[in-house]
Parts: structure tokens; C-alpha cells; sequence
């Protein structure tokens, strides 16, 4: 007893100063450590979504209903077949009749139902009737997709009904650009300052102004078609010819100059 008393009265300041520390650094430990803890479990938490691999990651979980949509925000969206759209969000019910719904290639099932004419059908389909949930329980479907596949399924039942093309609110408008006549010749300066850096010199094969061989099958597409094919880009032809800021009614004219040039009519 009295060893042990006169060793800790022999305690010297070195060691009463680095039992202070000691002291004060466990705590002080602990703390930093539960701190980055919670940052550590808060980080797996909240993944950075900005990051390539997080952004991968959400694009792979969403994948089936928006590969189109959200693996490259410049593409041009397509919109599914009327039989793409029947196969893949119809035909389980359609097929086989479940829940008593009209079958494909049916009459007898369609006949009634067809009276009613195509927009009562698709505005059926959309919103939903009875048992026939809104767009076949595929709320991801664009009107459009759903209309075409309303017609897909009640032609093959002995309807003649036309299909939109597209609908899409983004072609839309510039649908009213293309409705107003394009201007070749104000096009022409617009083509010499844009457009013929490629396609003067038919550059990753853009067809030369004239070349009518170049033009024949484009110019069976159609001027609305050839439009928006230079308004959204196709292949080698980048959307406004890589020009964003370029207005709408001045590519239409471009496109009109190029289009009359090669021998079509507006
Ligand atoms: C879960 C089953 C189911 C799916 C999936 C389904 N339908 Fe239907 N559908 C029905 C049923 C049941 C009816 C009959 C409803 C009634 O008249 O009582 C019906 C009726 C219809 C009708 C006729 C409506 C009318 O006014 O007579 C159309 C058109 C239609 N469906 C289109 C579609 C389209 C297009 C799809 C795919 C995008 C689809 N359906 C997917 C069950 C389904
Ligand atoms: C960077 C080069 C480049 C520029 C700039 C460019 N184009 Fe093109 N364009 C192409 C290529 C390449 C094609 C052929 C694409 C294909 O069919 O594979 C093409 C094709 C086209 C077509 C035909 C599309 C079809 O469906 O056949 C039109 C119309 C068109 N361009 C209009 C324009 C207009 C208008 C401009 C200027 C506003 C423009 N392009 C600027 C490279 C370009």
C-alpha cells in the first residue's frame, strides 16, 4: 500500500501532461470515428446519381420501359409498331380472350365493337373500359402506341383503319413550320452557310445538292420526312446539321432548297 502511494505521488508532469492528452485524444477518437460512420452509412444511403456509374445503373433499372427514351437524350424517339405494342402489352388478354377480351383475328368477338369507330376504340383503350385496363395496364405507352396497336388488332378483325405516324407532341410543332411552304431560294443562303460544309462535298456521304441519283429514294420519302430527318438527325446527318440554334422555318427552307434542287416538288 504505502509502495504503490509513493509511486503515484511520484507521478512526474510528463507523465500528468500525456494522461491529460490521453484522456482527451480517446474521446475525441471515438467521436471522429462514429462521425465518419454516419457519413460513411449516409454516403451508401444517398448514391451520387450525377456519377457515369450511378447514372449506368439507373438507366440498367428503368431499362425495359425506357431504353429508347433515356440511354441518349438526342436520339430520336421511335415509337412502337402497332404489332410491337400488341405483342409486347395486348396480346396477353387479346390473345386468348382472358377476362373476355375481343380476340385477335376474331370477327365475331370484334364485329359489334368496330361500329363504334376507331377514336371511340382507341379513346377505350387509352383511358380504360370495363375489365380493358387504361393502355393495357402499360402506362409508359404513348397514345400513338396505343392507337396503332387498337388498329393492328381490329384490322386483323376486318377493320381498315389507318394508324397515326406519329403524333408526338414534339412533331407537332414542327409540323406547322412544315405546313407553311418552305422558301428554297431564302433556304439557299442558309444551305451555303450551314448545311454545305457537308453536303457540297457529299462529306460521310451526305448527298450533294442536284445529284439526283443521291436524292431519288430520299426524295420518295417525302419532303416532311426529309425535314425531320435533318430536324432530328439520321445516321451521318446531325439533327439541324449540328446547328441547335438554327430556327426551324430557316432549316425548313434548307431543306426545301435542297429537296427542289434535286428535282422535288414542294
Ligand atoms: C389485362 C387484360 C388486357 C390487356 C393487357 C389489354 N386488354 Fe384490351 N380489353 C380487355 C378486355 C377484358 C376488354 C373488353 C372490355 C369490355 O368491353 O368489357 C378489352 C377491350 C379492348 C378494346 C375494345 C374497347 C371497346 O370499346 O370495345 C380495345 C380497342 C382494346 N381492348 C385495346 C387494347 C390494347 C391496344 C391493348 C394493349 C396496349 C390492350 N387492349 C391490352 C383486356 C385487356
Ligand atoms: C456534318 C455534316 C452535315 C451537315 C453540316 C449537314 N448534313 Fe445533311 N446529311 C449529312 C449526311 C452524312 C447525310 C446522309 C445521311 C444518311 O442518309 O446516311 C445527310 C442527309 C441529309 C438529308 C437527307 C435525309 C434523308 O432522309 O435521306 C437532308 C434532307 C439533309 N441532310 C439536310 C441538311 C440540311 C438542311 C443541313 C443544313 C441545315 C444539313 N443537312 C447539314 C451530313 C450533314
Amino acid at each position: 500500500m504505502a509502495d504503490s502511494h509513493a509511486k503515484m505521488t511520484r507521478t512526474t508532469p510528463m507523465e500528468v501532461v500525456a494522461s491529460i492528452v490521453a484522456g482527451l485524444l480517446a474521446p475525441l477518437l471515438a467521436i471522429v470515428l462514429i462521425v465518419m460512420l454516419v457519413l460513411d452509412i449516409r454516403g451508401s444511403q444517398q448514391p451520387d446519381t450525377s456519377g457515369d456509374a450511378a447514372q449506368q445503373a439507373a438507366i440498367e433499372r428503368i431499362k425495359p420501359f425506357a431504353t429508347l427514351a433515356a440511354v441518349d437524350p438526342t436520339a430520336v424517339v421511335v415509337e412502337k409498331s402497332g404489332q410491337e405494342v400488341y405483342d409486347a402489352a395486348c396480346v396477353a388478354c387479346h390473345g386468348t380472350g382472358a377476362l373476355a377480351a375481343p380476340r385477335f383475328e376474331n370477327k365475331a368477338d370484334w364485329g359489334s365493337r368496330l361500329g363504334q369507330g376507331y377514336d371511340i376504340l382507341v379513346k377505350h383503350a387509352i383511358e380504360g373500359i370495363r375489365n380493358m385496363p387504361p393502355r393495357g395496364g402499360n402506362a409508359d405507352l404513348t397514345d400513338t402506341e396505343v392507337a396503332r396497336a387498337v388498329a393492328y388488332m381490329a384490322n386483323s378483325a376486318g377493320a381498315d383503319f389507318k394508324a397515326p405516324e406519329a403524333a408526338t407532341p414534339e412533331a407537332a410543332a414542327p409540323a406547322a413550320v412544315v405546313a407553311a411552304k418552305p422558301d428554297p431560294a431564302a433556304g439557299k443562303k442558309i444551305y451555303q452557310n450551314v448545311c454545305a460544309m457537308c453536303h457540297a462535298a457529299g462529306v460521310a456521304g451526305a448527298p450533294k445538292p442536284g445529284d439526283k441519283a443521291a436524292w431519288a429514294d430520299r426524295i420518295a420519302q417525302g419532303y416532311p420526312t426529309l425535314y425531320d430527318h435533318a430536324l432530328n438527325g439520321i445516321r451521318g446527318m446531325p439533327a439541324k446539321g449540328g446547328n441547335p440554334s438554327l430556327s426551324e422555318t430557316d432549316l425548313a427552307n434548307a431543306v426545301g432548297y435542297l429537296y427542289t434542287e434535286a428535282g422535288g416538288k414542294l
